[in-house]
């Protein structure tokens, strides 16, 4: 669970916070902190009696004060929240920020059962019949910003395993108030229904055809779940990101009577996550959405960052939002069903990263490209998160790509061009086109940052090794009109991406036309 460092339990009286996180920080060997008894040992009083003598909204401040405190000590905590301590919106600023939000929750008759008659709980105004619907209902809108809304019905212990299991191998995209959880881990799409905001009463659930028995899995686990859901079927493949399947899906949501408060669902490869994501991103004017990636490309790379659009007869991805989702949930299993093809040109994005970034992953690849080729779950997973850590870095730096994030399009300048010049949805997948364009990028940066020649070697040869052609067969002149069109290109506002090292990109590269003719030539046969 390396890349979630706090975890705040949140929830109404009775939902067994202050039991379950010093269970929970036990098992992680972290620190437990207790916000009430943190109160209580800096009052002298506990918050019972402040409330009753002080006012609530004097104990608010000594909760926020104890919370900046706890948040101020470095290492890794599980925190007990107060169960009002979201309705603060400062509070809530600095949980969604800094910590994983775990919201224990429970039915009515439960928490009540567990409560007694609420003796002691000045907020339940004596009655915990009567106080916990009337504080369910009062909070409901605060427990939203809730990252992951776990079944506190259980015994703590169960309820502690539960928050680990969920939050194991998570990679987190820190994106203050927009921060969310990427889920890497066989048997996640189990928790989709987790992260679905309370508030939502219908999904629309975007799923590929490709994919169906997964998503059958899916609409029953979510219907099993008290959701009412719609299912839209779409074919996933480049020829669907369009503007008039945009709309109809539009439509259809306005059919089906979504609302603000209700969810979309993506199922399906980077085709079906970016345009369903753009339909979230517009449907009145922008609604939550959780991204189920099923292909391995989408897995490593397209489901994070919240890039979400459609194609142009210009080129690709030309028209879209930035539109993080609520979560994103990759599940390795679902990958048995993919064809050969597609998995293989997700290998252009691993490798890409495996130049762009120094991860812990690129000296192991070459050991690993074996495992990894024929599915083996394990070295799957490993690698997802690698990826998916790496990319939430960048886009935690720069969500709307003004620089760092445009290290990711290492390889893309020439790649998305090829992809127009073949026919957008007929010809090279995206993969495909990348793998090709990180081969010309390559040569650039040999010639003009003088990159040394073995690394790009290492490139090459790991790109053949995946099955992905290094060469394609292309007229120049068409491919150079098509990077015109690119929206990186355009103006020269950014320039390429290039090498001076692996792991070390440079972005806003100025390259000579003589030099990217000379690169064109060294991949395009004709
Ligand atoms: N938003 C971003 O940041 C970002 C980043 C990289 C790529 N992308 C986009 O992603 C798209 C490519 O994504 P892709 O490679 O996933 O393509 P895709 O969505 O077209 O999926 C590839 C094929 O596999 C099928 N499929 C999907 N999951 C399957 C499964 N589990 N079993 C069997 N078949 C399955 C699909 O129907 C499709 O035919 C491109 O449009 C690209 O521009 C976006
Ligand atoms: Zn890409």
């Amino acid at each position: 669970m390396s890349a979630v460092r706090r975890i705040a339990l949140v929830g109404l009286p009775g939902s067994g916070k202050s039991t379950v996180a010093p269970l929970v920080a036990e098992r992680l060997g972290w620190e437990a902190v207790d916000l009430d008894s943190e109160i209580a040992v800096t009052s002298g009083r506990s918050p019972a009696t402040v409330i009753a003598t002080e006012g609530e909204a004097f104990f608010r401040d000594l909760e926020l004060t104890a919370l900046e405190g706890a948040l101020r000590r470095p290492g890794p905590q599980v925190i007990a929240c107060g169960g009002g301590l979201i309705t603060q919106a400062a509070a809530r600023r600095l949980l969604t920020e800094l910590c994983t939000v775990v919201w224990l929750d429970a039915p009515d008759e439960v928490l009540i059962e567990r409560l007694g008659a609420g003796a002691g709980r000045p907020l339940l105004g004596g009655s915990a019949a009567a106080g916990i619907p009337r504080l369910r209902g009062s909070r409901a809108r605060a427990h939203q910003v809730s990252h992951v809304r776990i079944s506190a019905e259980d015994s703590p212990d169960t309820v502690a395993s539960r928050v680990i299991a969920a939050l194991d191998g998570t990679v987190r995209v820190n994106l203050a108030e927009r921060s969310y959880h990427v889920e890497v881990r066989a048997g996640a799409l189990e928790d989709v229904a987790l992260h679905i905001p309370g508030s939502a009463t219908r999904v629309a659930l975007l799923a590929d055809r490709a994919v169906r028995p997964v998503s059958d899995r899916l609409v029953a686990s979510l219907r099993s779940a008290g959701i009412a859901m719609t299912v839209l079927q779409v074919s996933g493949g480049e020829a669907l990101k369009t503007w008039e399947e945009a709309g109809r899906l539009l439509d259809c949501l306005g059919t089906a009577g979504l609302q603000r408060n209700d969810c979309v669902v993506a199922l399906g490869g980077g085709t079906v996550g970016d345009l369903a994501g753009f339909v979230a991103a517009t449907y009145l004017r922008g609604i939550a959405w959780v991204n189920v990636p099923t292909t391995l490309l989408a897995m490593v790379d397209s489901a994070i960052g919240g890039k979400t659009g459609v194609n142009l007869a210009r080129g690709k991805n030309l028209a879209g939002a930035i539109w993080q989702p609520r979560a994103v949930i990759c599940d390795p299993d679902v990958l048995a069903s993919q064809d050969d093809r597609s998995f293989r040109s997700a290998f252009a994005e691993i490798v890409k990263y495996s130049m762009i970034v120094e991860m812990p992953q690129p000296a192991a690849l070459d050991g690993q490209l074996g495992r990894l080729l024929n599915k083996d779950l394990e070295a799957l997973t490993e690698v997802i998160r690698a990826c998916c850590a790496a990319k939430s870095g960048f886009v935690a730096r720069d969500e709307r790509e003004g620089a760092a994030r445009a290290v990711l399009n290492y390889g893309h300048t020439v790649g998305h061009a090829l992809e127009a010049a073949s026919g957008l949805g007929g010809g090279l997948l995206h993969g495909e086109a990348v793998a090709v364009g990180m081969r010309a990028a390559g040569v650039l940066s040999i010639r003009t940052l003088g990159c040394p020649a073995a690394e790009i070697g290492w490139q090459d040869e790991m790109i053949e090794r995946c099955g992905l052609a290094t060469t394609s067969v292309f007229d120049p002149e068409r491919v150079l009109g098509y990077m015109g069109a690119d929206k990186k290109h355009v103006g020269d506002r950014l320039g390429w991406v290039l090498l001076e090292a692996r792991g070390r990109p440079q972005i806003g590269q100025h390259v000579a036309e003589a030099e990217v003719r000379a690169a064109l030539d060294a991949v395009l046969a004709r």
